[in-house]
């Protein structure tokens, strides 16, 4: 009996070690055996969240992002303050505007409904965002996302401060946070045609309200200015702008930029190549955005996915799923959560 005891013990410690969240395989259809459709439901959920309110799907893409940069995609972003840890990675100032948690939730809801304690919300952030891309570049930007990952236990609101690039960083302080994640220059342009979709809050480049016209064009800069209140947004007066000039009202890109007025379109908040046009026209948000203009290697990327739609979507695909393999730091413990704001051991 004691023996049988102590095997059973031995087995069940082998399992939990196999738990361990970092450097596990992940495989393209992973959940195939497990629970059947679980890509098709979170598309659906995605979709129609999306129909409802597109920045979700801004949220959904910045959101994959957010979780992968800090501690590898394990969900670390998603864990809500606890009595057991009063700093999680949301309070960080990086994740100033974070959004998209109730469509996971959503998802990870109709999920444990249909298959209990199976579907990590790892891989649930990586199928909406590659989901929600697809939506928003109406089916340019497509590709098959690996699913295997894990949910981290641990999660620091310092690890956000320091792992997420800064907005006014300038193209040194961005090349060496992509690298230090193992991501080319040519990448971090790559990645960062993201912001062609969703918005930002005026405090994120409040910078950019008084740069010189050699770093912003002077139209776009009053246009910012007006829609800021002034030069000097803050915290409690902080109005939220889009990322993507084009996706402005009309009226006022014309007053504001009159040779940008063509591109203000009806529909709004498509995920494409636009932000390299834009950021040849110098008439992007972030400081790290015009950053990108002045190294000969990043200006020369910026220029060639202006020319060539094609090869952003392709390229940027890619980079996400390079993104979404980032793994978590070796020996981590990781789990299956039940409810995706919460470690397991927290709930009783
Ligand atoms: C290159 C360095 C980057 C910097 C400095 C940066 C910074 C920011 C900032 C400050 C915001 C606005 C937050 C706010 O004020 O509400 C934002 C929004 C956003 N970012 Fe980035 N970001 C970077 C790269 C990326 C990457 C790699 C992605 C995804 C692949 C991404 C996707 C987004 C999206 C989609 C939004 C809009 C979110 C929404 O509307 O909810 N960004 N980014
Ligand atoms: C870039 O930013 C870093 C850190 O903020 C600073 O130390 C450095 O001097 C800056 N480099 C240039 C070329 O401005
Ligand atoms: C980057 O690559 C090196 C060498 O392959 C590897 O040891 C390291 O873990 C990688 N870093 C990340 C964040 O994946
Ligand atoms: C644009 O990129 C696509 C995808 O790589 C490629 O097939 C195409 O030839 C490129 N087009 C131009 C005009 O260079």
């Amino acid at each position: 009996m004691v023996k049988l005891v102590c095997f059973v013990v031995v087995v069940f410690m082998a399992a939990a070690a196999a738990m361990a969240g970092a450097d596990r395989e992940l495989k393209v259809g992973y959940y195939e055996k497990t629970c059947k459709d679980v890509e098709k439901i979170v598309n659906s959920i995605v979709v129609n969240s999306i129909k409802s309110n597109r920045g979700k799907g801004a949220g959904l893409v910045r959101l994959l992002f957010h979780d992968c940069f800090v501690r590898g995609c394990d969900a670390s972003v998603l864990l809500e303050k606890s009595e057991m840890n009063m700093h999680p990675e949301k309070e960080s100032q990086a994740n100033i505007g974070i959004r998209g948690m109730d469509v996971i939730d959503a998802i990870k809801a109709a999920l444990e409904a249909r298959c209990p304690n199976t579907v990590s919300c790892a891989d649930i952030i990586a199928y909406a965002a590659r989901d929600a891309s697809r939506y928003l570049s109406r089916g340019g930007v497509d590709f098959p996302v690996p699913g295997g990952r894990l949910d981290g236990v641990v999660s620091r609101s310092r690890d956000a401060d320091a792992f997420l690039p800064d907005s006014a960083a300038n193209l040194t302080g961005l090349v060496r946070n992509f690298r230090r994640k193992n991501f080319t220059v040519e990448e971090l342009v790559i990645l960062s045609g993201a912001h062609s979709i969703g918005v930002t809050h005026c405090t994120s480049f409040a910078g950019r309200l008084t740069a010189p016209d050699a770093q912003i064009n002077p139209g776009y800069r009053n246009l910012l200015v007006s829609k800021c209140g002034g030069v000097s947004p803050t915290a409690t007066n902080n109005h939220v702008v889009v990322n993507n000039v084009r996706d402005e009202d009309g009226a006022a890109v014309a007053r504001a930029m009159p040779g940008f007025a063509a591109r203000v379109r009806k529909a709004r908040d498509y995920l494409d190549n636009s932000y390299y046009h834009n950021n040849l026209a110098m008439a992007v948000t972030f400081h790290a955005d015009w950053a990108l203009l002045t190294g000969k290697e990043a200006r020369g990327h910026v220029v060639e996915y202006a020319k060539n739609a094609t090869l952003w979507n392709v390229d940027f695909g890619d980079a996400l799923v390079k993104l979404s393999k980032l793994a978590m730091p070796a020996g981590s413990k990781g789990e299956i959560r039940t409810k995706c704001s919460a470690v397991n051991s927290y709930h009783h």
